[in-house]
């Protein structure tokens, strides 16, 4: 199997920032409980004309252009998403006319915060068996749409964002080295979005009942995030046939700096080696890694052979680590 790594990366947030403070102002919290409990301090907020394939499309221009590569090149898209435009056509068939990449196979994939690790291990394996020579794998929500700015439970946590790598063949010795996907459908009532789908359509009664909007059991998800956020690292870890003293730099699915803390304590590493940008952007799903991927390499923060432990959990249940030798 020739070897798959990263070879162009792109992010984009929307310019309008909500702040703890702004919502103070809107519901009864404050900015030391949020900080306190989430280490969120703003979070962006996309514009009323922008949908989830318009963020998805200055992070995927950005990431053609750092990787050289023409639109009309990109071989296969793939955006992870749960805030597609529509139910259909996907957000990627959308997007790939956005960029005018011709004759790319385009799909959405649906793994919540665990998205953009599952679309990396999808489109690695289609590279490596010789499918395709290259993929746009994108990380994009627009989780404003579906929160309720009127239940503090939830509202303070969600940001908007795109994050996007170009996958293709790297020298010998670098790229992925492992996956570990999974996922506990059992789990699945304690984070989700009732309504709008084949179970429950659209109606009067669900709009009544809020039911378009994400809910979540926070105590439960927290309690099954530290525990996978531990048990896949380790595992995906191994499958590299690499220990947790290998890690040079760890990158786990923002959602709370507590379960970010749990997890380098469980690795033992010290912040220097972890990306955290929770505080600013909260919780952007499957943009939330992407985007911390993103930063890094623009921060130089990653040189070659570096090894990048990503990991993510989110609704489904899912949850999604890879190793990357940078
Ligand atoms: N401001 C002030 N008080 C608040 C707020 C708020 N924004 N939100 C909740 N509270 C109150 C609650 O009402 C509760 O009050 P009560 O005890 O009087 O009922 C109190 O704070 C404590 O609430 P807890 O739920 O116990 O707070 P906890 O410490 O568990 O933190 C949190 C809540 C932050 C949601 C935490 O459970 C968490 O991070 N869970 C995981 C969330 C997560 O990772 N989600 C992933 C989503 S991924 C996806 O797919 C979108």
């Amino acid at each position: 199997l020739r070897p798959v790594g990263v070879i162009g990366t792109g992010k984009y947030v929307p310019e309008r920032i909500l702040t703890n403070q702004d919502m103070e102002k809107m519901m009864d919290t404050n900015d030391e409980w949020i900080v306190s409990r989430t280490g969120i301090r703003e979070r962006h907020i996309a514009a009323a004309e922008q949908a989830t394939s318009d963020l998805a499309y200055e992070a995927a221009k950005a990431a053609a252009a750092s990787a050289g590569i023409k639109h009309e090149d990109i071989e296969l898209i793939i955006v992870a998403t749960v805030t597609p435009d529509s139910a259909f056509p996907s957000t990627a068939c959308i997007l790939q006319d956005k960029l005018g990449a011709k004759g790319a196979a385009a799909f959405d994939l649906s793994a919540a915060c665990s998205g953009f690790v599952y679309g990396l291990a999808t489109a690695t394996s289609l590279i490596q068996t010789g499918m395709y020579n290259n993929a746009l794998v994108i990380g994009a929500d627009c989780l404003s749409r579906i929160t309720d700015y009127t239940d503090r439970n939830t509202s303070v946590l969600f940001g908007d964002g795109a994050g996007a790598v170009i996958l293709g063949e790297v020298p010998e010795g670098r790229g992925f080295k492992s996956f570990d996907l999974g996922a506990e459908g059992a789990g699945g009532p304690l984070l989700n979005l009732q309504a709008g789908g084949s179970r429950l359509p659209a109606s009067e009664e669900t709009v009544a009942n809020k039911q378009h909007y994400i809910y979540m059991n926070g105590r439960e998800v927290f309690k099954f995030a530290v525990r996978v956020m531990g048990t896949a690292t380790i595992d995906v870890l191994a499958k590299a046939g690499l220990g947790k003293e290998d890690v040079d730099l760890f990158i786990p699915h923002q959602a709370n700096i507590r379960i970010i803390q749990s997890a380098m304590q469980r690795l033992d590493l010290p912040e220097e080696k972890v990306v955290i940008n929770v505080d600013k952007y909260a919780n952007t799903s499957a943009a939330s890694i992407p985007l911390a991927l993103v930063e890094a390499a623009e921060e130089g923060r990653m040189k070659p052979g570096d090894k990048v432990l990503m990991v993510g959990f989110g609704g489904g249940l899912t949850w999604g680590a890879s190793v990357l030798v940078w």
